[in-house]
């Protein structure tokens, strides 16, 4: 399985912390946000990874992160977005890459504290369709909300003022080939954006999506206090391992 790495967008809920660099560029405790994600999929054997970037920093990728061997990856190809259309706007640039093969989508600022290989090996069995993490918040307001009835989703919906359940999907996506066609025929939504939550909801209609609960720690790292609690947990980790 390819993986497929969302770095762009204009971190304006960062601002001015974003206005001179790329979110993904931001620290997270002792390392740039953006090895997080890498890490996540190569420890899950995903080393094909293509990386889409945008805004006036992206040059800052490549200095950075080179050709991705130093962090264990075999390949890694770059792509740039321009303007700021929505996640799978963003995911859309990676077709010609994907080959038809299925992919996993980690979105930058996800900062996942265990491994997510059991779940992409899950993915690899799933015949097609398409499979996303779910995770248990207080405030689920702020994300993609799963409505959950007989072990099955029912209903996503995005930023809901009156969210149905406390389980969110987190941004790490499989999806079989169809991505694409499915991303083709989406209209885009109130903030004028083409939503992922939009492509899971049509593989949920057909059927096809499966998910799993994510175990250990997660946080994105879009806000100010996710920003802040993504490091803290990342640092809690890094001493344990210390100690
Ligand atoms: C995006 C997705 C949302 C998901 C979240 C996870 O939200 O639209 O469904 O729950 O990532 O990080 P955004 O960070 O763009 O507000």
């Amino acid at each position: 399985m390819k993986g497929v790495i969302l770095a762009g967008g204009t971190g304006s809920r960062l601002y001015p912390l974003t206005s001179i660099t790329n979110k993904h560029l931001l620290p997270i405790y002792n390392k740039p946000m953006i090895y997080y994600p890498i890490f996540s999929l190569v420890e899950a054997g995903i080393k094909d990874v293509l990386l889409v970037t945008g805004g006036e920093m992206a040059g800052d990728f490549l200095r950075l992160l080179g050709n991705g061997r130093e962090l264990g990856l075999s390949r890694l190809s770059y792509t740039y977005q321009r303007g700021s259309g929505g996640i799978a706007a963003a995911l859309s640039l990676a077709e010609d890459f994907a080959e038809k093969e299925k992919i996993a989508v980690i979105l930058g600022d996800n900062i996942i504290g265990g491994s997510i290989k059991k779940y992409v090996d899950s993915f690899q069995m799933q015949k097609d369709g398409a499979r996303v993490l779910l995770r248990e918040v207080e405030h689920p307001e702020r994300f993609g909300v799963a409505e959950i009835g007989n072990e099955k989703i029912v209903s996503i919906e995005e930023k809901p003022k009156k969210p149905k359940s406390n389980y969110i999907v987190i941004g790490v996506y499989m999806y079989d080939s169809q991505v694409f066609d499915i991303i083709r025929g989406l209209k885009p939504s109130g903030r004028g954006e083409l939503e992922i939550t939009d492509v899971n909801n049509y593989y949920l209609k057909k059927g096809g999506l499966t998910y799993d609960i994510l175990d250990g720690f997660w946080s994105d790292a879009g806000t100010f206090d996710s920003l802040l609690l993504a490091n803290n947990l990342v640092a809690e980790k890094e001493r344990k391992k210390s100690n």
